[in-house]
Order: structure tokens, then sequence, then C-alpha cells
């Protein structure tokens, strides 16, 4: 299997880098062409990152930015209390400063951000500006700036972050108190005047999959379109987490985006995590840029992707101004604070070679070995029954459950119906505290409606009933089940046909409607049951064969992708997490379905 050899690839990519340097094959092979700039020019694609002036007071940043970068971004020159700090009173000097540095080594500049809540001076937070006032401050702040750069600022993040989180709706921002909720129109309407060639950018944060606050942002630029307000594309910030990066949503969201005449721009990467840097969580970072990247390639209305910084050494994650981030040793970047690339750019300089139909660096095993996809299809031991009565074999640990069929199943607490049907017990997993006593024993079984499952979790505390089952089901105790009933036991994205269901103990005082979690779980319309018993509790539940998201067919030796966990709180939240499939070592299930075992359909009459 893959993951027993895993970090030898990065190593392996090195190698291959100097042989490709080394051995020139055509004039275009220059050193500097292996370089993401050089790479990302061949296609004509901008591939930048932020940079804050002081950077450049170290050789080396201003070195690497202009060799690997061609687009830069201002980290914060461009903000208005950097710009205005008091009314009518402009300070150009900083912003000057980069834009020379990036006309002289001819990078294209996105301008960011000519409106925004933060960096906000007195002058605009305290006004006060009747409406009229207030626009033609923001008229002439915009045109003030916009204007002195005419030409040479390519794009431009007219407004940032301007959508609130959470259920949404518009952001209470300083200019939007003065002047109302056209503050962003207007805004949009005064930069083209300003600077009619610059493309004009919407840009904000967690807004990069198909969540909610993307959904209002779609709604918003599409509603913008419609109405000819000079917007020509959305900024994905894409600050993300070390294993949050969902590649087919955000290509899905790119889609709908590009659908509207827009481009995106991937306009302030990062990928952070919590702990120690190791091998495996800088192959995870790389995974994650790479599917970033690999997101936006896939559209050719994605013209951008901007990363926000160069060296960990400067991060604005690190950041004391910042003290809801401050981490002085977080890594989220491409090249590590001596300059040294990561893996995460050798990831990245693959994808661009690819693209450029160049050489590659890491060959497609080398690739799936970085994305984690395991290979499920290993040999399985032969079938075998231990205990003759056994409606089927017994299952190959931590990679099959044989599921008898048919077999029918009545969702009533009681398992007398659940006799000769294999168990199988889990007890070993990514969270275990040193008191632990939790155990999970799971069996599977379908007729010709139903899938039918059992879980059986032995727990001396339950805790359920006291978290958000929408926001943080996995805090309390609950066993999820995992389905791909796709027929690509490879995938390694949800999509429909692949469930993550999450069915909470808290079912027990709650018999009506099931209290599940997780990814499309509600496609599975699950049916449950789940009572308390002497020592923890027990869930029988029912899925449909067809349902709106699949059709299953439980035919002799037929497969689909399956996986089980359990989530035990011993006090308030989680502190134990249990996984039977091996190829889970990480418990990454939730967001890589390539990680599952497989459930094969038994024919009991065999
Ligand atoms: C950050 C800068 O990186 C920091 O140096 C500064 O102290 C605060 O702002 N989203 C944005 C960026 O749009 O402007 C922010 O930049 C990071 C989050």
């Amino acid at each position: 299997m893959f993951r027993n050899r895993t970090l030898s690839i990065f190593a392996a990519i090195i190698t291959t880098l100097i042989a490709l340097s080394v051995g020139i094959t055509s004039a275009q092979d220059t050193e500097d062409s292996y370089t993401l700039r050089g790479l990302a020019e061949r296609t004509n694609f901008h591939f930048g990152a932020a940079v804050y002036t002081y950077h450049l007071n170290e050789e080396k940043h201003g070195e690497t930015l202009s060799r690997e970068f061609n687009m830069l971004t201002p980290e914060n020159e461009a903000k208005t209390c950097e710009l205005q700090p008091s009314p009518n009173t402009f300070n150009f000097s900083r912003l000057d400063r980069l834009v020379a540095f990036a006309e002289e080594h001819d990078m294209t500049i996105r301008g960011h951000t000519l409106m925004w809540h933060q960096c906000v001076p007195a002058w605009l937070e305290n006004g006060p500006f009747t409406r009229e006032e207030a626009i033609e401050a923001l008229r002439y702040h915009i045109y003030t700036v916009v204007g002195r750069y005419q030409g040479r600022i390519a794009a431009w993040d007219v407004a940032n972050e301007g959508i609130a989180d959470g259920a949404g709706g518009l952001r209470e921002t300083q200019w939007r108190r003065w002047i109302g909720d056209d503050y962003m129109e207007l805004a949009f309407q005064f930069a083209h005047e300003a600077d009619p060639d610059a493309l004009l950018f919407y840009n904000d944060y967690g807004a990069e999959s198909m969540n909610n606050k993307a959904n209002q942002i779609y709604e918003m630029v599409s509603d913008w379109v419609a109405r000819d307000i000079p917007i020509h594309g959305v900024g994905m910030q894409a600050h993300f987490t070390v294993g949050d990066v969902n590649e087919s949503q955000i290509a899905e969201n790119i889609q709908r985006i590009s659908d509207l005449g827009l481009q995106v721009h991937i306009t302030e990467a990062d990928v952070r995590y919590a702990g120690e840097t190791t091998d495996d969580i800088l192959r995870r970072q790389a995974a994650d840029y790479y599917k970033l990247l690999s997101a936006c390639l896939g559209n050719e209305a994605c013209t951008a992707f901007v990363i926000w910084g160069v060296t960990d050494q400067f991060t604005w994650l690190r950041d004391s101004n910042l003290g809801f981030f401050e981490n002085p040793t977080v890594e989220p970047l491409l090249f590590d604070t001596e300059y040294e690339p990561k893996p995460a750019y050798f990831a990245l300089l693959d994808l661009l070679a690819r693209r450029a139909g160049v050489t590659s660096l890491m060959t497609d095993a080398q690739v799936d070995e970085m994305l984690g996809r395991v290979e499920v299809t290993v040999d399985l031991p032969e079938a075998t029954k231990s205990d003759p009565d056994q409606l089927a074999p017994d299952s190959a640990a931590g990679q099959a459950y044989y599921a008898a069929y048919p077999v029918t199943i009545t969702l009533d607490g009681e398992t007398d119906d659940w006799d000769n049907i294999p168990r199988v017990t889990v007890d070993t997993g990514t969270l275990i505290p040193a008191n632990h006593d939790t155990a999970l024993t799971f069996a599977a079984a379908a007729d010709d409606t139903h899938l039918y499952l059992l879980a059986e979790v032995t727990d001396s505390s339950l805790i359920y009933g006291t978290h958000d089952p929408a926001a943080a089901w996995y805090e309390e105790d609950s066993v999820e089940f995992y389905i791909n009933a796709t027929g690509d036991l490879a995938a390694i994205a949800y999509e429909p046909g692949i469930a993550q269901i999450a069915i909470l103990a808290a079912n027990i005082t709650n018999p009506d409607a099931p209290i599940i979690g997780g990814t499309n779980s509600a496609s599975s319309e699950i049916d449950v049951t789940a009572i308390e018993t002497e020592d923890g509790y027990l869930i029988e539940a029912s899925i449909p064969l067809t349902t709106s998201a699949w059709t299953i067919t439980p035919e002799h030796l037929a497969e689909i992708g399956f996986q089980a966990h359990v989530n035990g709180a011993s006090t308030e939240n989680r502190d134990t997490k249990l996984i039977w499939s091996m190829y889970d070592v990480s418990d990454q299930s939730w967001n890589n379905p390539s990680l599952f075992g497989k459930l094969i359909f038994w024919d009991v009459s065999q």
C-alpha cells in the first residue's frame, strides 16, 4: 500500500528537478522555466504572492518573490487606513515602492483593497457623514487611488469581505452605515470610471466551497451582473486549514461564477495546521495546495492564484496584531523560514508543469500518494466462515465486511433478527483516552429494499444532547457509517452517492425524526432506532437501496465503499475516535472517501 512508503516521494522529486534543470532539452527549458513563475508564464497564468513592504528589507525575500511569482498583491499598503490616514491626506510612499518593485520585475499587480471593514481610519469610522457626503468621500478615495495607478494595477479587490458570516446578509461596515446597502455597487462604478481597463473583483473568505456564504455571494454578484454593475470577477481568499480543501466543491463554485461571465482569482491562499510539523502533515498540506490549484486550473475562468505570503517567516498568521490567530510557529506557506521550498511548492510546480505540457516532476503514482489516494483493491483473504451457522463470511479486518442478503431486519432495538450475522468489533482509532472503555461492534445486512446497520457501543458515560447537532454533532456520542455507492471506490472527494452518516446517541430520547450529521447524510434517507443498553447504547438503522442519490443492488460479491467510526465523549467533548477501515489512519474519511473499506454483499444461499 502507498501509505508505507510515503515521504521518500519529495526527495525523489528534488532529484528529478535537479536532473531536469541540468538536462536542458530545448531553448525554452532553461533553469528558470522550472520555477512556478516560469511554468505559469508558459500558459499565461498569473501566479502571485502577497508582500508587505518591510519583507523586502530581506534580500532573499525579493529574490524569491521575483523568481517564483509573476503577480504581486500589496498585503496592506493599499488599504484605506494606510493610504488615506486622515481626510484628504494620502500616503502613497509604500504602495509606490511595491508598484515599482513589481514593474521592475515585470509582475502584474492586484490591488487590495478599496473597501474593507478593517484598517479603517478614524475619519471614516467616526464620520459623521450624510449619504451624499459619504458617497463623495468614497468617490474621492477611489478616484485618487485607482486613478493614480491607472493602467498599472491590473485588478482591484474593490470590496473585501462585504458579506457577514453565518446566516449572513450584508456585513455591517462603515461605508454601509453612512451610504446604505448600495455602497459596494457605487464603489464598483467609481473604480470603473477611474480605470476602465482594470478588472474589478469582489473578494471574500470562507466562501470557496458550495456553502451558505458562497451562495449569498453568488446571488449578490449575479444581481450585479444582471444590472450591469461593472464587476469582472470574484476573489476567493482561500485561507484553509489542512484537510479542509474540497476540490470538487470549489470547482463547482468556480464553474457557476464563470457561468455568469465572471473570472475567479484565488487571492490569499494559505494552508495552516495546528501542532507539530511532520512529514505527513507537510504531505497533506501539499495535497491541499494541489487540490486548490487544480480546482482553479480546471476552469479557464480562474486566471490567477495568489498565495498570502512567500516564506513561513512572514505570514499574517504569526502576526501579533491578530490576537485571534497569532501562532509564532505556524507554517502555512510554500517556502520555509529559510526560503527552502516545501513539499507544497513541488506539488504546485508539478501541476503547472503538467499544464504547460513539459516534463512533470512527479509520476502519477507519486501524485496519488501525495493526495492520500489509496488503492482499495487489495487482495482479500479467501472468504471463510469460522462458524458454519454464519450467514456470511468473516470480515477481512479493516478492509472488507461481508453483508448477508437477503435478510430482513426490524428496527426495534432487539437483536434477535441479527443472529448469525457476522459482527466486527472496533477498538482502535486515532483518539483514545487513558481510561478508555468505548468499543463499537457493528454488523450489516440487506434485503431487496434496504441496507440494515447495527451498532452496539460499549461506553460507560453517555454524553448526548449537549451540542448543536448541526454544527458539533461529532463532539458527542455518535456512530458514523459511510457509504460510497458511486462505483468509484478511489474517489477522493464527496459527490452525490457518497455519504457520511453520523447517527447520534441523542436519538435515544428522540424517537421521531432521526438526528444525524455528516456530509450528504440527509441524502441517505436513513431511519433510526436507538436505545440505551446496560453498558452503553445500541443503534439499528435502515437505508433505502434506492434514493435520489443512489441505487444499490445487492448481488453476490457486489461491492460498495463502506466505513464505520464511533465518536465518544466521556465528560464534555469528544475524547475518543475509533475507526474501522485500516486505510484511514488520520481520521480523514469525512474528507476523503478513498479511505473507506468496502462492504461486499453475500448471498446467504451460498
Ligand atoms: C491581513 C494582513 O496579512 C496583515 O498583515 C494585517 O495585519 C491584517 O490584514 N483577509 C484579507 C487580508 O482580505 O487583507 C488580510 O490581510 C487577511 C485576511
